[in-house]
């Protein structure tokens, strides 16, 4: 029985030239941190644009948040909000500027040692700086969402928080100001999107008609989408297409109500940890295997998957499962994405210190029936050599 509450207060300003809105969204006597990633905000124009739209008010700026933003870094930039009494924080840049923003909002009123807030996961969270986003890199949702991942360069601990004080209170997604990307990170959007919808859908049936209908409708568009981007940069229709789905793909809606699986994501934290690779291509390794493994309990919805998303409906079931599977991984590769460790140079001799820091992060109970415990992961990784 479907029995949810549905919130997301992020207001969102869709389309080109919308940056200019700033004057109106953020208050006018606002003392601004504008936080942004390493060269490319400055390089594409975006940064001057942003200072020009805020016009008189007090603004600073925070930059170097990398990619897998850092704990370390950002509390750098938790000094500088509470030294310089900033009060409102704008993240300019992709999903590690906004998560790396979202715990710098929560850490700078936060009493104890911030890194507490990982471990907890945000549960500890009792309030937050105002934040903002103008969006760069459609891929992992942050702009209309109330998580963040955050990486302890120290200890090579990647962990996720989410608390209701970090929804941003608006988000410009100017498709415009993605058409700078590198082909690789328009693919590990796309990847990343994909798979959002996928730790979402590809559960078991509880009835969420409207939920699997707007999944697989977004995993089509995506389908369709993700060659296109790639074959034409600069065409602004795919762009905008492409910004939407990937917000829609993890802001709450087609995940309300239904059960989440999530446990791609938890093995991928670990591997890109430990090895350094990209968030998306992390799942792309991860996802197909862990399809295979867990077969038996989303045999329903992977029967469904195939015919809905994959038009293939006869045959014998589990071939028609196996071709799902094969698909979706041949649709990461044709993004240029591979999907196997061995591709990135991992070997069998990684899989011990993976599985042993999920048990470490308590990731010991994964997947919608909580039953990927460090075996089952182990059988996922050894799957995706
Ligand atoms: O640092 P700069 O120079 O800005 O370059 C960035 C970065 O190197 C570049 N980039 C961004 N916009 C660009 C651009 N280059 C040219 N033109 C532009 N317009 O792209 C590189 C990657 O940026 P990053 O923000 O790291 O990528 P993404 O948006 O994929 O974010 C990945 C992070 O988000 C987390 C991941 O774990 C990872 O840390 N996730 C956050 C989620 C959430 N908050 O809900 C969910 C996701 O599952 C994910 O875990
Ligand atoms: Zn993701």
């Amino acid at each position: 029985m479907l029995n949810f509450t549905f919130h997301n207060p992020t207001k969102i300003i869709f389309g080109s030239e919308t940056i200019q809105k700033l004057n109106e969204l953020v208050p006018a006597q606002a003392r601004v941190l504008i936080l942004y990633g390493g060269a490319s905000a400055r390089k594409n124009g975006t940064l001057d644009e942003v200072k020009a739209a805020l016009g008189q008010r007090t603004v600073q700026e925070f930059g170097g948040i990398e990619a897998n933003p850092t704990f370390e870094t950002l509390m750098r930039a938790v000094d500088q909000v509470r030294n310089e009494k900033l009060d409102f924080l704008l993240a300019v840049g992709g999903g590690s500027v906004i998560d790396g923003s979202k715990f710098v909002a929560a850490a700078v009123p936060f009493a104890g040692d911030p890194w507490e807030i990982m471990l907890a996961h945000g549960a500890n969270v009792q309030g937050a700086l105002p934040l903002a986003s103008v969006l760069t890199l459609p891929a992992t949702g942050s702009e209309m969402n109330n998580g963040g991942v955050i990486t302890r360069k120290e200890t090579k601990a990647k962990l996720a928080f989410m608390s209701k004080h970090v929804f941003p209170l608006f988000s410009i997604l100017d498709p415009t100001k993605t058409y700078t990307l590198p082909p690789e990170q328009i693919a590990n959007g796309v990847v990343d999107a994909y798979v959002h919808i996928v730790e979402q859908y590809l559960t078991y049936p509880v009835h969420g008609m409207v939920q699997d209908r707007f999944a697989e409708g977004l995993l089509q568009t995506l389908i369709e989408l993700g060659p296109k981007v790639l074959a034409d940069p600069k065409n602004y229709e795919n762009r905008a297409n492409l910004m939407w789905v990937a917000t829609l793909a993890l802001n709450g809606l087609i995940g309300a109500g239904v059960p989440q699986d999530w446990a791609t994501h938890m093995i991928g934290h670990e591997i890109t940890a430990r090895h350094g690779i990209d968030h998306a291509r992390t799942l792309a390794i991860v996802l197909p295997s862990l399809l295979n493994v867990q077969r038996a309990d989303k045999r329903a919805k992977l029967l469904q998957y195939a015919e809905r998303v994959w038009e293939i409906s006869v045959g014998d079931e589990d071939k028609r499962i196996d071709e799902a599977i094969r698909r979706t991984a041949q649709f990461f590769e044709l993004l240029g994405i591979p999907t196997r460790l061995s591709a990135y140079g991992i070997g069998v001799e990684a899989i011990d210190t993976l599985v042993s820091q999920l048990a470490a992060h308590g990731m010991t109970t994964l997947g919608e029936h909580r039953n990927i415990t460090p075996e089952v992961s182990r059988k996922i990784l050894t799957g995706a050599l």
